[in-house]
C-alpha cells in the first residue's frame, strides 16, 4: 500500500466528517479534473488537496508550483502536501477563506472538496468566495459520486452560474462524475 494511501485511510478513520471519501481520487479523477488546464491557465487554487492527486495532475498539466495555491483544513495532509510538492503554496485553512489569501484573477478553481456533505451557508461562502477570485470566465471544477450535481440547484441560481457535465470516471472508487461551473455570460 503506498504511503498516500495508508495517511488518507488513517485520516479518514480519525476525521471522517472531514475527509468524506473511500479512498484518494485516482489518477484518471485526476486528469479528468485538470482537463483544459495549462501553462496559460494562470494561477489556479486547489481546495481540499487530501494527500495530493489533484495536486500533482494540476502541476502535470503545466501550472508552474509557484502559481498553485491549496487550502487544506487537515495538519497531516498540510505536512505531506508542502513535503511532496515545493514551491507550492499551502494553506492550513479553510477553502471558505479563499478571498483572504487569492488576489482575484485566478485562472481555475479545482475542488476536492466533499461540497454535497457541507451545510449551504458553507458551501455558499466556499463557491462564492471562489469567485471573487475567478477572472471572468474562470472554471470552477468539482467532482462528485452521485447522480446529483455537486451544487444544489437554488445556489447554482443565486450565484448566477452556469454547469457543465465532464467526464465520469468509472475507474475511481467510488466512479465519479466532473462537473464545471462558470459565470453566467462566460
Ligand atoms: C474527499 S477528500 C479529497 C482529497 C483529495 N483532493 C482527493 O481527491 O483525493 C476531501 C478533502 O477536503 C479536506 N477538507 C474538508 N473540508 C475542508 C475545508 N472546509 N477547507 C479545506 N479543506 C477541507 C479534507 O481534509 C480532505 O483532505
Amino acid at each position: 500500500m503506498s504511503r498516500d494511501i495508508r495517511l488518507f485511510l488513517r485520516e479518514m478513520i480519525r476525521r471522517p466528517g472531514e475527509v468524506v471519501a473511500l479512498a484518494p481520487s485516482s489518477a484518471d479523477l485526476g486528469r479528468a479534473m485538470t482537463e483544459g488546464l495549462g501553462p496559460d491557465t494562470g494561477r489556479v487554487a486547489e481546495l481540499g488537496g487530501g494527500t495530493g492527486t489533484f495536486t500533482r495532475a494540476i502541476l502535470a498539466r503545466g501550472v508552474a508550483p509557484a502559481d498553485l495555491t491549496v487550502f487544506e483544513l487537515n495538519p497531516e495532509f498540510v505536512t505531506h502536501l508542502r513535503q511532496s510538492f515545493p514551491g507550492v503554496t499551502v494553506h492550513r485553512a479553510g477553502a471558505e477563506t479563499i478571498a483572504s489569501f487569492c488576489r482575484p484573477g485566478l485562472g481555475a478553481v479545482v475542488s476536492g472538496l466533499p461540497l454535497l456533505s457541507m451545510p449551504r451557508a458553507l458551501q455558499a461562502a466556499i463557491v462564492g468566495g471562489a469567485f471573487a477570485c475567478l477572472r471572468p470566465g474562470g472554471a470552477f471544477v468539482q467532482f462528485t459520486y452521485g447522480p446529483r450535481p455537486p451544487l444544489a440547484e437554488p445556489l447554482r441560481l443565486e450565484l448566477g452560474l452556469t454547469v457543465q457535465k465532464g467526464r465520469k470516471v468509472w475507474g475511481n472508487l467510488p466512479p465519479a462524475r466532473v462537473y464545471i461551473y462558470r459565470r453566467a455570460g462566460h
